[in-house]
């Protein structure tokens, strides 16, 4: 389809359209093309102005661009809420992040309870017998064949009720089948937010480097 519009100086309103020519005499066409060619430098918008507006109406897309841009980002980047080294906050079971002092309103010591950790593994939370949080925190997975290993407050222990490995309340297995102790990370309170985070150093429990890293 051929274009409506024609003779249009950079910037400047249209002149006529081609759907005009057919309908116009010869001397009615002679007379649009020179009132086109008789437009002066000053109708057309100076260099500035057409700068000035290039900017605004890129400024005008990109604002609505970059927004929905960040909207996307922010939803496939998990946030990491502890600063260096990517620890992230403790969640409770309905997603909210574990508070220290309210946790131990209701957990008191010898206490194993589940969290959500990192990267949303189930993760114990103990209470020390000074009934403070420890500083680690006994990752749920069995190192068996990845069962969620349940605490057992009545023989202080964890017991996987799978194949029947067990593990000490520090996670370190005391019984196979499973070959391995139960996974570690840090647990740090930082402004009352209990947070978790990588666990990189020799297995205190073993003196060995950590399998899980
Ligand atoms: S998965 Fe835990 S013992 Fe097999």
């Amino acid at each position: 389809m051929q274009s409506a519009l024609v003779l249009t100086p950079v910037g400047a309103r249209p002149i006529f359209s081609v759907a005009q020519l057919p309908k116009a005499g010869r001397a009615s066409r002679n007379a649009l093309v020179t009132r086109a060619a008789a437009i002066t430098a000053d109708e057309v918008p100076d260099m500035g102005k057409r700068t000035t507006m290039n900017l605004l109406l890129l400024g005008a897309g990109a604002l609505p661009v970059g927004y929905m841009a960040f909207g996307f980002v922010s939803l496939v980047v998990p946030p990491k809420v502890a600063g260096a080294g990517g620890a992230q906050s403790a969640k409770t079971a309905a997603g909210d992040d574990v508070k220290a002092s309210v946790w131990l309103q209701s957990h008191k010591k010898g206490d194993h309870s589940l969290v959500q950790g990192l990267k949303g593994d189930a993760t114990y939370l103990v209470v020390t017998d000074q009934g403070e949080i420890e500083k680690y925190g006994i990752n749920a997975v069995c190192t068996h064949l990845g069962c969620v290993v349940p605490w057992n407050d009545n023989e202080n222990k964890f017991k996987c009720p799978c194949h029947g490995s067990q593990y000490n309340a520090e996670g370190k297995v005391v019984r196979g089948p499973a070959p391995l102790s139960l996974a570690l990370a840090h647990a740090d309170i930082n402004n009352d937010i209990v947070f978790l985070d990588k666990w990189t150093e020799d297995d205190f429990r073993t003196g060995q480097k950590p399998w899980w890293s």
